[in-house]
């Protein structure tokens, strides 16, 4: 392709983002958006490398999220980074993945102060490497102060962990008589979550094809317009972002009442 050729191209492409970027009604965006970052070792198959080489090229797709969901004006983006399951994988992708934070915390964190972004986790933190958890708390303290978005990086999580953990407080807490089991309620069970103060995401996307939850935020999901794409991670762009948006803002969401309730209101 010659050089005027692919300035075209490229000039297309931006506009087709652009149009997408336009559509989307910024007074009709989900608060928080949370996100099943998967296909990464597909990716890395079908390009013929090992499974850690679709672990690096993911990073770039997480900026481009991030940077997406901040610019747009998303309150709080929840990235699925590793859970509890995932330490049963080979110890070296395991390692590999480690160090992979490690690095990306630290050099992403001009670009999250820049972009006045702070940093949050959820997770078994505890049961991490060492430097891994440092890095991550050195990431969280430098952007403790940051407001225009929070992103939320699930690690060593499960939702099983966290509603076991949510339980196991709670029971100590009304063994000690500082909670009254009869106080129990939604609102209270949802102090003890990992994601309490934070609104449960509007919408879930997951990558690569896979129509499962694989033990993410099954409490916080109750309402989620869930959306699955067969892209795989390291492929997700800002335009696939602005799709995904676009297809929750399409949709009608009930919460059990009927079309026609919604249209009187
Ligand atoms: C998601 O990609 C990243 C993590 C789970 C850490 P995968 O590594 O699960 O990629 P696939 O699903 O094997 O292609
Ligand atoms: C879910 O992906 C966990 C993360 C994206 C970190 P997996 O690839 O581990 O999920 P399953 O095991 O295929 O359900
Ligand atoms: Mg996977």
């Amino acid at each position: 392709m010659d050089r005027y050729r692919t300035l075209c191209v490229l000039n297309d492409l931006c506009i087709l983002m652009s149009d997408l970027k336009n559509q989307i009604n910024l007074t009709k965006l989900p608060k928080h958006v949370a996100i099943i970052m998967d296909g990464n070792g597909r990716w890395a198959k079908a390009h013929g490398k090992a499974r850690v080489f679709g672990h690096q090229n993911g990073v770039k797709s997480v900026r481009e999220v991030t940077e997406a969901a901040a610019e747009l004006g998303v309150s709080y983006l929840t990235l699925y980074a590793f859970s509890t399951e995932n330490w049963d994988r080979p110890k070296l992708e395991v390692n590999a993945l480690m160090h992979l934070l490690i690095d990306t915390v630290r050099n992403e964190l001009s670009t999250l102060n820049n972009n006045d972004i702070k940093l949050m986790a959820i997770g078994d933190l505890s049961k991490l490497p060492s430097k891994t958890h440092r890095a991550l708390l050195e990431g969280i303290e430098n952007t403790k102060n940051n407001k225009r978005m929070t992103l939320i990086l699930a690690l060593n999580y499960s939702s099983r962990w966290e509603l076991a953990e949510a339980f196991r407080v709670m029971s100590k807490e009304i063994e000690q008589g500082k909670l009254s089991s009869d106080s129990i309620c939604e609102n209270i069970i949802e102090n003890y979550l990992a994601t309490s103060n934070i609104p449960d995401p509007e919408l879930m996307i997951r990558t690569s094809g896979e129509l499962r939850i694989s033990n993410f935020l099954l409490w916080q999901l109750a309402y989620s317009e869930l959306y699955f794409t067969d892209i795989f991670w390291p492929d997700f762009r800002k335009e696939n972002f602005y799709e995904a948006l676009l297809d929750y803002q399409n949709r009608e969401r009930r919460f059990g009442k009927t079309s026609e309730q919604l249209s009187r209101t």
